[in-house]
């Protein structure tokens, strides 16, 4: 088996019929092409693409907004609030979404940004333990959250500390 290179590298605009493609296949989610571009616009080095060996494998993107802190009672905080995370079905497994959550983080602290957050399904076990293994933790549980109906928890990460 030949060596796979990935490499973690910014959203373009060209990447945007693929990207769609890997959430519609990933996720019940989905988004009209424009709220992709909205957050693209929003930070555009917190919106990533994981290449494998040339092959779009997996995207995440992030936004940042300004908002009460899931950590300090009513602080107003800087906070990088992840949308969406996926990686094609072929290629999990390999560090990928470790990757690019790392990557995220790291422009989230380069941004001055206090806490990072997202929601994902209860039952979403992978996402949970990868999200855990970053270090995010259980903040807090939405009832009826998702539009099936689904609980969805908050996870966050402080950097502050
Ligand atoms: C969740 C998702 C992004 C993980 O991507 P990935 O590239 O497979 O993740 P990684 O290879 O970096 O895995 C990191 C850790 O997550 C956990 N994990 C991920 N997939 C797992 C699986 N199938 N079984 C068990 N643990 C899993 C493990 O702790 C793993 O670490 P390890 O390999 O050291 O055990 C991917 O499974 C996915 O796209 N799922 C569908 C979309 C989705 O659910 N997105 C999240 C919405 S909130």
């Amino acid at each position: 088996m030949h060596s796979k290179r990935i490499t973690i590298r910014n959203f373009n605009t060209k990447d945007l019929d693929k990207v769609i493609d890997i959430n519609r296949l990933s996720l019940p989610e989905n988004y009209i092409p424009a709220f992709f571009l909205d957050i693209h616009k929003n930070c555009s080095d917190a919106f990533q693409v994981a290449e494998v060996n040339g092959d779009i494998a997996g995207y995440i993107m992030c936004r940042i907004e300004n908002g009460f802190s899931d950590f300090k009672r009513f602080r107003v905080v800087k906070k990088g609030h992840i949308v969406s995370i996926a990686v094609r079905s072929e290629y999990r497994k390999m560090g990928i979404g470790s990757a690019l959550l790392n990557e995220t983080i790291k422009v989230l602290r380069r941004f001055a940004v206090n806490e990072c957050f997202m929601e994902v399904r209860v039952n979403n076990f992978n996402a949970i333990k990868l999200y855990k293994k970053i270090g995010f933790e259980f903040i807090r549980r939405g009832h009826g959250y998702y539009q099936d109906g689904s609980d969805a928890y908050t996870m966050g990460i402080n950097f502050s500390n």
